[in-house]
């Protein structure tokens, strides 16, 4: 046993997990009916992507996805996170479903119970059907119901053997990155002019909720996974606290506060965003009563204050020299992991649901030595240092539930192509073979001493 896997104490009955995405693990995009998604169009535009990478074959998981199940059962994980592609079930977003998308998810859910792995799927992992896209995607309020009738036809055929469901992943990111800066797809570049696609993520979530509570079983727990990192200001100057603040605004509180409190944060106002996509009553809609809230972390976000002229008063700043930065070159800073979760328990107080961590990992240059081996101590020591962060935040009286490592595999990391490695497992890309890392070995027995 590894000594430092015996100390972490977890609860008997706390949830271990591993994360995927259908775009950044499945391949097999013109198979069995699928319809074209925004990513497909994204990774088509020269430029776009790293080394002109595209998720084509990715991980071959559609193909694959038995030896799969079969490195999550050594794993010992009790629970797996993965994506429904839209595109697959309603090729166009809209209209009859596509029997074989559910076919294959359908079968997927059954091998994954066969080995008492309990399936949690996210419906929406940022892969818009390129047909909803070009009638205006997420900026277009009748988005959110076609997302809901997603939901229900999902639901209706898979509701009977998954009990636990996400509808979103990351609004920020997909809003921000796909939307405001425009690194990710659609590729849209709109700045703060971004209210309305927030707004309709939200709605659609809500109206997802609903669709979804009429038709599983009253057990069936449903939540959603939010990115979520507290901003860190430069210095203790009054104007980069203030740039700290409105990060938090934008990234943490507009799209937590309208799930848990119903409405905005105030500081939107502040930024000038217009917020006339609001309409009476679409904030009860989005606050619907959730089971758990899911939460993505990577790292804190270091801050300050912008100089005038720019479209936002916020800066991304460097941060501390002495904090160790993983490939995709984020600090390792698991204190603010501990700190984020007591700031939620402070803020959200009685509305706070159990939490699940829904992602959190990291991913370092891994390599593989002559005997075919992949020690990755810098992962091991990242994932160990974010569970002794949250072991302390438990103990401090956080509810927390579960943990999903990201990733169970090496993956298509968007727009940075399959250069950055998250994987548990290693992915060899030409000949698709997998080789587990130490750190997956390490997770191994971390589950099995915790049990
Ligand atoms: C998250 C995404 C996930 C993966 C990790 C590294 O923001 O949800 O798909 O890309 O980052």
């Amino acid at each position: 046993m590894h000594e430092s896997a015996k100390k972490l104490d977890f609860p008997k009955d706390f949830l271990w997990g591993v994360s995927t995405s259908a775009y950044q693990i499945e391949g097999a995009l013109h198979e069995d009916g699928r319809g074209p998604s925004i990513w497909d169009s994204f990774c088509s535009e020269p430029g776009r992507i790293a080394n002109g990478d595209t998720a084509e074959t990715a991980c071959d998981h559609y193909h694959r996805y038995p030896d799969d199940v079969a490195l999550m059962a050594t794993l010992g994980v009790d629970a797996y996170r993965f994506s429904i592609a839209w595109s697959r079930i309603q090729p166009n977003g809209r209209g009859a479903a596509n029997p074989k998308g559910l076919d294959f998810y359908s079968r997927l859910i059954d091998a994954l119970l066969a080995k008492g792995i309990s399936p949690t799927p996210t419906l929406f992992h940022w892969d818009l059907p390129q047909a909803l896209q070009d009638a205006g995607g997420w900026f277009n309020r009748d988005t959110a119901d076609r997302f809901a009738e997603f939901a229900r036809i999902v639901a209706e055929r898979l509701g009977d053997r998954v009990s636990r469901w996400i509808t979103h992943n990351e609004t920020f990111e997909h809003t921000v990155l796909g939307h405001a800066i425009g690194t990710h797809a659609p590729g849209q570049q709109l700045g703060l002019d971004i209210f309305s696609v927030v707004h309709h993520l939200l709605l659609s979530h809500g109206k997802a909720v609903q669709a979804l509570r009429a038709i599983l079983p009253a057990g069936a727990q449903i939540g959603i996974a939010q990115s979520m990192a507290r901003a860190r200001p430069a210095s203790s100057r009054i104007k980069d606290r203030l740039a700290a603040h409105l990060l938090e605004a934008l990234h943490l509180r507009m799209h937590t506060d309208p799930l848990l409190f119903g409405r905005y944060p105030l500081a939107l106002r502040l930024l000038g965003i217009d917020r006339s996509a609001l309409r009476a009553g679409d904030l009860a809609t989005i606050a619907q009563p959730l089971n758990f809230l899911g939460i993505n972390f990577y790292n804190p976000q270091y801050v300050r204050s912008a100089p005038k002229g720019g479209a936002v008063p916020i800066e991304a700043t460097e941060p501390p020299m002495h904090l160790e930065r993983t490939e995709m070159g984020w600090p390792v800073d698991a204190n603010g992991f501990s700190e984020l979760l007591l700031y939620l328990r402070k803020r959200y107080r009685a509305k706070l649901p159990p939490i699940f961590i829904t992602e959190n990992g990291a991913a370092f240059p891994d390599a593989v030595d002559a005997q075919g081996r992949i020690d990755d101590p810098r992962r091991i020591a990242y994932l160990q240092a974010h569970l002794h962060a949250l072991r302390q935040a438990m103990d401090a009286g956080v509810d927390v539930r579960g943990y999903f490592v990201w990733s169970l595999l090496d993956n298509f990391e968007w727009a940075e192509g399959y250069r950055p490695r998250f994987g548990l497992v290693h992915v060899d890309y030409s000949t698709q073979q997998r080789t587990p890392k130490a750190s997956f070995d390490w997770y191994r027995q971390v589950i099995a001493a915790n049990r």
